[in-house]
């Protein structure tokens, strides 16, 4: 594979990727163990849509991502586990002990009747126990899908259901900050409506007092202890199926995409490697939770490929102090660093002497992910954190990309405040107008479309091909349309400036309004809902709803309240509406959509442009919304 080290290698290394993409693809994947080598690199076609890499190849992730470094790193540390309370200590997991965790835990499952190709539901905190059951997994062929721990029982339902998963990997409780959340009760409340689920396993952690169905439920430790360190990994074909991770859709229930083993591997690695730079002996640390696609290649299979030491944390940046974060980079003397701009503006909010306090002179990349950066805040973490030294690697991606696809490559090509800069090779963007024209030029603005395969693309949504073709291929028949908005400059960098439909991204968690609005509607008192998304300094976007109760609420702050849990239990706490406006009415138009162009204009504070009003069935009910306006 060839190394990339200045900005005319990339030029050239792009070049060759798009003129002969096999060629390019087939020689990265060389670089990895498999059990067959396959027959040919890409079948595709974007109409169907189909694709397949590295057709006919075997081989197991968890042999690339552990065994092979055996021979020379298997006292190396793979995973620093830092936990929630920084009284308490942490762990440095080898290689060697990876393996035989990820060993152990694999025999544990099919002691458990879980065979290759069974679903497995993981609702875990971030202990390694999470990494480990993702990788054990992997390692017997069976599809993991793992749900973040900060949904509800009504989320979990719907995941465990759609995926068809057989067995629960759960834990008594959680630690966050001081918090300590019981999850097995969220998980007994869901199971009353999952019938598939024959078994959970739970794993003692918080020491929560938690209840145990006799035949259902298991502990861990019992089911491991008399398990053997030793599993050989299952042979699977480039195109099994690897996980399964959901994602909100702008309409309808979470999408559960799928991802396959060869091309997710080739390119969840390459990317880590060439984006980061990362050089054998640094620590890499992603602040990510494992629940979510970021954690999935970039704590877990990227770095553990590329026979890295990955740091995973339990805790959250503000607690026992909003230096958190930092002491953490220097305890560890970590090298890369990658987080979101959410985390950012709240740790730039406070104050500096926290940073100073500790010593980041180990840090030599930072990264950024999960939303568009502002300026002030990437300049923010380029001076402060970065000491205006370390490149700031400003990635976009998608869950459904399964690897980062637009970015600076650290220390090698330029960047850009605010700007995910060029595309990393292999990957060939097309910005399209409304009207569905490619624009060839730079300075221009409009819609970011993908128009060849990369390896780690999504291959459907889990039983439902139908709505893959519609959200992602049908916009701009044959090419994959992302959903996000972006410009590309005069001198060809891209900017990608947020979704362009009804997702909106708080905190850098995406969520579908349409999910919330049902959500809302739960509530008995509610008759109708309108959400979306406005500016918000911290989160980026924060959630604002327009609410139609039957009746004029007595006492609208209780009304809130009970709103607010309503949304908690549904889906769960991150998205509970930050504004509620109660309204008599919403703006629809006479065949009865909701503009909701005009009551975004509303929640961002832009009363006086809200264009034209005239289509709707009842104007009027514009001012009294503006009027009312939080
Ligand atoms: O809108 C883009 C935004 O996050 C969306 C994908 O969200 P999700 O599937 O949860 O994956 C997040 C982690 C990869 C994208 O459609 N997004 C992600 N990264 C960036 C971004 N927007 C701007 N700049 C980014 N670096």
């Amino acid at each position: 594979m060839k190394k990339i080290t200045s900005q005319s290698d990339y030029q050239q290394v792009y070049n060759e990727s798009v003129e002969q993409p096999e060629k390019f693809w087939a020689e990265v994947a060389e670089d990895f163990v498999w059990r067959k080598k396959w027959d040919k690199v890409l079948e595709w076609d974007f109409h169907k849509p189909e694709v397949k890499w590295f057709v006919g190849g075997k081989l197991n992730i968890t042999e690339n991502c552990i065994d092979r470094h055996l021979k020379d790193k298997a006292n190396q540390t793979a995973i620093i586990w830092e936990p929630n309370d920084p009284t308490k200590t942490s762990l440095h997991i080898t290689y060697q002990q990876l393996h035989d965790e990820v060993c152990k835990v694999a025999n544990m499952l099919k002691n458990n009747g879980v065979n290759q190709g069974d679903r497995v539901c993981i609702y875990l905190p971030m202990i390694p126990e999470a990494a480990y059951a993702i990788l054990a997994c992997a390692r017997i062929g069976a599809v993991h899908s793992v749900v973040f721990a900060g949904f509800s029982s009504g989320s979990l339902v719907d995941r465990i259901n759609d995926a068809g998963c057989k067995v629960v990997l759960t834990s008594d409780g959680s630690l966050r900050g001081e918090k300590k959340i019981d999850l097995k009760p969220i998980v007994d409340e869901a199971l009353q409506n999952c019938p598939g689920v024959v078994k959970t396993i739970v794993f003692k952690y918080t020491n929560s007092k938690i209840s145990m169905q006799a035949a259902r439920d298991v502990w861990w430790h019992d089911e491991i202890k008399n398990t053997k360190p030793v599993c050989e990994p299952e042979v699977m074909d480039a195109e099994d199926m690897l996980f399964i991770l959901y994602t909100s859709g702008s309409t309808g229930k979470p999408k559960g995409m799928v991802h396959t083993c060869g091309g997710y591997m080739v390119y969840s690695t390459y990317t880590f490697q060439t984006v980061f730079q990362y050089q054998q002996g640094q620590v890499y640390w992603c602040t990510a939770d494992i629940g979510w696609i970021t954690g999935h290649s970039y704590i877990v299979y990227g770095p553990l490929a590329a026979g890295a030491t990955t740091v995973m944390f339990e805790g959250i940046p503000s607690w026992p102090d909003m230096g958190r974060f930092w002491q953490v980079i220097e305890k560890h003397k970590v090298n890369i660093f990658y987080t979101a701009p959410t985390a950012i503006r709240s740790l730039e909010k406070a104050p500096l002497s926290f940073v100073h306090q500790a010593d980041l002179h180990s840090l030599k990349v930072l990264g950024s992910v999960g939303e568009p950066i502002n300026e002030e805040a990437w300049h923010w973490y380029h001076e402060h954190i970065g000491r205006s030294q370390c490149p700031i690697v400003d990635t976009w991606w998608q869950t459904e990309t399964g690897g980062i696809m637009i970015s600076p490559i650290a220390h090698v090509t330029k960047v850009k405040a605010a700007f995910a800069t060029f595309p990393l090779p292999g990957v060939q963007p097309a910005v399209m107008d409304e009207k569905g024209a490619e624009l060839f030029l730079n300075g221009v603005e409009g819609r970011l479309t993908i128009k060849f395969p990369w390896p780690s693309m999504a291959r459907t949504i889990y039983g439902d091909h139908q709505r893959f073709k519609e959200t992602y291929f049908s916009t701009f028949p044959g090419k994959y349309f992302t959903g996000d908005g972006c410009k590309r400059d005069e001198e060809g960098f891209y900017r990608i400036t947020g979704r362009v439909d009804d997702i909106i991204i708080v905190s850098g968690h995406n969520m579908g309004t349409a999910e919330i609005e049902s959500a809302i509607d739960e509530h008995t008192a509610v008759c109708e809902t309108a959400v979306v998304g406005y500016p918000h300094n911290i989160k980026g976007q924060g959630v604002y709803a327009y609410v139609i109760c039957y009746e004029a609420p007595q006492d609208e702050e209780k009304l809130r309240t009970e709103i607010r849990e309503m949304v908690s239990k549904v889906i769960g706490p991150i998205a509970k509406p930050d504004k509620i406006q109660f309204v008599s009415g919403l703006p629809k138009t006479r065949s009865g959509k909701i503009m909701r162009r005009i009551l975004r204009k509303i929640a961002e504070g832009e009363m006086n442009n809200l264009g034209d009003t005239s289509t709707l069935t009842d104007p009027a009910i514009v001012d009294e919304i503006k009027n009312g306006a939080l």
